[in-house]
C-alpha cells in the first residue's frame, strides 16, 4: 500500500489507526528557519477534535499533539516535521460483534476484497480519525500561506435539505455545525439530532474558501490545480463529489452567460472558482464538496457476512449523527496542503527573491522576536521603578551607543526606539 502520502515540494505523510496508539504525521519540504505557532498548530486540530457536541461522535480524544523533530525554539530546523496524536478513548469491543461482516458504506468489503486482511477496529486506517493527521499538517500549511497573504476557511452550506442562505463569517466557530448563516445552522443543528434519535444519520455540503492566492499557482497540464484541489479533497472519508465556482450548474448555461468577464484591473464575475487552465486566476477559490450521510448508523441494514451469507446488522460505537461539521477542519486542512505545494513549486519557478513571502515571514518572525525584547525590557523597568540618572544613565546611554554601532544600527534610528521605549515607560 504505497498510497500514504501526498503533495510535491510539501509533501505529507500520514501513518496510524483508529484504534492502534497513535496517529500522526510526517512533513517534508518546508524550509528551515520559517516561524511555526504551536499554539495555533494545536488550536486547529482542537477544532476536529471529537465529542465536541451533540452532533458529533461522543468518542472522548485530547489529540494533544507531540512534536517529535522538524521544530527548535518555534522555528522549523528544515528536518522532516513530524507530529504525534495518541489515542486515548479506543473502545475496540464495540466492532467485536462486527468483526466478520462487512459494514455497509465503509470500506470493510473492500479493503478485505483487495488486501484479504483488514484491522476491523473502528475502521483501522480507512477511519474518519487518520484525518487528525492531516489537520495537523494542513495547519503548518495555513502557516506558511498566511506568510504569503493566503487563508482557507471552509463553513458548512448545507445538512439534508437545510441550506445556508446568508454568509456571516463570524458565525461560522459559533455553532456546532459550523454554518455562517446562525438561523440555518439551528435547522441543521435540530434535523441532525432527529436523525440521530431516530438512529439514523445525515449528509451535507462543505464549502472551502481560499482567499489571497495570487494569480499563477497551479501547473498545466497534469498539475492542474483543480486536480489537485480535486483529488485532495476526494481523500477525505465520505466526500463523494467536488465542483468549484458554479460547478455543476455550469453545465445547464450558456457561454455568453458562464464566462467570467475580464475587465481593467480584474475579473467581472467569479463562476470559475477562481481557476483558469489549471491556474489560479488571483480571485478567491471556491469548492465545495458532497459528504454522504454517515454509513454507521443504529437502524437494522442488510450486509453479508465473511461466508458471504446475508445478516442484518445494526452498527454500535460512537459515530458522527452528520460527518459535515468535523468534516469543515479537514478539508480546509487539505486545500491548505493543496496550496502551500502550489506555492513552494510556483517560489521555484519564479526564484526565491520573487517571492515576497519569505521576506514576510522573517520580518513577521522578527516584529515577534522585537516585541518579547520589548515586553522583557519592560518588565526590568517596571521592577527597577525609577527613571534612572545620573551616572547610571549615563552607562546605559553608552551600552547603547555601543551596541548600536556594533550592529550596525543607525544612531537616530536607535535613538528614535529609545525614545519611544522611555516614553511608554
Ligand atoms: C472527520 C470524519 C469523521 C468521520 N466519522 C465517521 C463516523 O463517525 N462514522 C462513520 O460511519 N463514518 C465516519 N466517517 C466516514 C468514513 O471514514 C468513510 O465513510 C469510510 O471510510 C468509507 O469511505 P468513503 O466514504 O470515502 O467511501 C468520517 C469521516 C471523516 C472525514
Amino acid at each position: 500500500m504505497s498510497a500514504n502520502s501526498f503533495g510535491d515540494c510539501f509533501r505529507v505523510t500520514t501513518f496510524g489507526e483508529s484504534h492502534g496508539p497513535a496517529l500522526g504525521v510526517v512533513v517534508d519540504g518546508v524550509m528551515p528557519g520559517v516561524p511555526v505557532d504551536l499554539d495555533a498548530l494545536r488550536a486547529e486540530v482542537a477544532r476536529r477534535r471529537p465529542g465536541q457536541s451533540a452532533v458529533s461522535t461522543g468518542r472522548r480524544e485530547a489529540d494533544e499533539v507531540e512534536v517529535l523533530s522538524g521544530i527548535f525554539e518555534g522555528r522549523t530546523t528544515g528536518a522532516p516535521i513530524a507530529l504525534l496524536v495518541r489515542n486515548r478513548d479506543q473502545r475496540s469491543a464495540d466492532y467485536e460483534a462486527l468483526k466478520d461482516v462487512f459494514r455497509p458504506g465503509h470500506a470493510d468489503w473492500t479493503w478485505g476484497a483487495k488486501f484479504g486482511v483488514r484491522d476491523w477496529r473502528g475502521g483501522g486506517r480507512t477511519s474518519g480519525r487518520e484525518t487528525v493527521a492531516r489537520v495537523a499538517a494542513g495547519a503548518i500549511a495555513k502557516q506558511v500561506l498566511a506568510a504569503r497573504g493566503a487563508r482557507v476557511t471552509g463553513h458548512v452550506v448545507r445538512i439534508g435539505d437545510v441550506e445556508a442562505a446568508r454568509f456571516d463569517p463570524a458565525e461560522i466557530e459559533r455553532n456546532a455545525v459550523r454554518c455562517a448563516d446562525p438561523e440555518a445552522a439551528a435547522r441543521m443543528e435540530a434535523a441532525v439530532l432527529d436523525a440521530k434519535a431516530a438512529g439514523d444519520s445525515l449528509g451535507g455540503v462543505v464549502e472551502v474558501v481560499a482567499e489571497g492566492v495570487p494569480a499563477g499557482w497551479g501547473d498545466p497540464v497534469f498539475g492542474k490545480l483543480d486536480a489537485l484541489l480535486g483529488a485532495a479533497l476526494l481523500s477525505i472519508g465520505a466526500v463523494k463529489a467536488v465542483e468549484f465556482g458554479a460547478g455543476f450548474a455550469l453545465a445547464g448555461m450558456r457561454g455568453s452567460a458562464s464566462n467570467d468577464a475580464l475587465v481593467a484591473g480584474g475579473f467581472e464575475t467569479n463562476r470559475m472558482g477562481g481557476l483558469l487552465g489549471g491556474i489560479s486566476t488571483g480571485q478567491p477559490i471556491v469548492a465545495r464538496v458532497a459528504v454522504k450521510p454517515t454509513s454507521s448508523i443504529a437502524l437494522p441494514q442488510r450486509t453479508v457476512n465473511a461466508a458471504g451469507e446475508g445478516v442484518t446488522i445494526s452498527v454500535p460505537g460512537r459515530h458522527d449523527p452528520c460527518i459535515a461539521p468535523r468534516l469543515v477542519p479537514v478539508a480546509e486542512a487539505m486545500v491548505a496542503i493543496v496550496l502551500c505545494d502550489a506555492a513552494l513549486r510556483q517560489s521555484a519557478i519564479a526564484g526565491a527573491a520573487a517571492d515576497p513571502g519569505a521576506w514576510e515571514a522573517e520580518i513577521a518572525y522578527r516584529d515577534a522576536e522585537l516585541l518579547r525584547a520589548v515586553a522583557a525590557r519592560a518588565e526590568v523597568a517596571r521592577a527597577a521603578g525609577a527613571r534612572p540618572s545620573g551616572e547610571a544613565a549615563e552607562r546605559i546611554a553608552a551600552a547603547r551607543r555601543e551596541a548600536a554601532e556594533r550592529l550596525g544600527v543607525d544612531a537616530t534610528v536607535a535613538d528614535a526606539v529609545f525614545g519611544a521605549l522611555e516614553e511608554k515607560r
